[in-house]
């Protein structure tokens, strides 16, 4: 694993990360701040909302025309060509899933899907700029075959409870919130999120750049904080439902 000399731009990396995670804390700890789609969509009636649908394409369908692009340009057997793909993949499946798994409620805050979008955006060039800085030598082919095999359980994790979630629903009309069941729903209320934060580390691991997990951490910070929201929702929704963690079982 590459650990980069303090240069000007890779101390500046280090500092946009870390106020990425306080912006993070910051936004999601309080009701008003938090990110506005799904189950914590503001009733606001002055904030400007579109479907989630079409929120969640503004937020996904750039980072995928971002990686294609990375793809192209950038030399094929460069292992930077291989974390430009797996960005693809992680995008271009979401946009799949907006498009033919979730069933969706409601709306989303047209802001914050441009600011959502925005990250994602810096997060994919990020991540492929730190995988191009690596010098050949340093590549570990085991720590990349590792990343990679990790990133594929992730999204297998992530893929198979978002079907869950979507079987909640019978007809696209159908708006209510239901107990999810199966899988490792039985352990957690956001099996979905642990399978997105381990595609993340994988990810991470395949950059082969220690400054890629400054960045993993902020989206894990993110998710374990919406998760916790999450766990706060379901136990005020449904107090008879069984227990279970935020995330990780008996650790949040
Ligand atoms: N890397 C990151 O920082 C990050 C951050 C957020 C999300 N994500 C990705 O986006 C995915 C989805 O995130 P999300 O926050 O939108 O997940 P979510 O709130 O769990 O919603 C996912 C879908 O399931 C539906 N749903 C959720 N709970 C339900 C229930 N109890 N009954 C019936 N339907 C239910 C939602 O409908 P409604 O829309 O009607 O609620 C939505 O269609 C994550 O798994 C992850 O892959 C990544």
């Amino acid at each position: 694993m590459y650990i980069p000399s303090p240069t000007t731009i890779n101390n500046l990396l280090v500092v946009s990360a870390l106020l990425g995670c306080i912006l993070v804390v910051y936004r999601e700890s309080k009701p008003e701040t938090r990110m506005g789609y799904s189950k914590f969509e503001q009733q606001d009636e002055s904030i400007l909302k579109i479907p989630s649908r079409m929120g969640m394409l503004v937020i996904y369908s750039p980072s995928v025309i971002l990686s294609l692009l990375a793809i192209m340009l950038l030399p094929p057997r460069h292992h930077s060509n291989w974390v430009a793909f797996m960005c693809f993949l992680h995008y271009f499946k979401r946009v799949y899933e907006v498009i033919r798994v979730h069933k969706y409620s409601g709306n989303t805050s047209a802001r914050d899907a441009c600011l959502i979008s925005m990250v994602y955006i810096t997060l994919t060039s990020i991540f492929i700029y730190l995988a191009t800085q690596v010098p050949f030598s340093i590549i570990d082919k085991r720590q990349v075959r590792f990343g990679t095999m990790l990133f594929f359980a992730g999204e297998l994790v992530n893929f198979y409870h978002h079907r869950i979630l979507s079987c909640l629903r019978k007809t696209s009309s159908d708006s209510g919130y239901k107990i999810p069941e199966g899988g490792l729903f039985k352990f957690t209320w956001c099996p979905h999120y642990v399978g997105e934060i381990m595609a993340f580390v994988g990810l991470a691991i395949v950059t082969q750049n220690m400054l890629a997990f400054p960045f993993q951490s902020a989206s894990a910070l993110y998710l374990g904080l919406r998760a916790s929201s999450t766990k706060a929702w379901y136990e005020n929704r449904f107090p008879a439902a069984v227990l279970r963690a935020a995330l990780i079982p008996g650790f949040f």
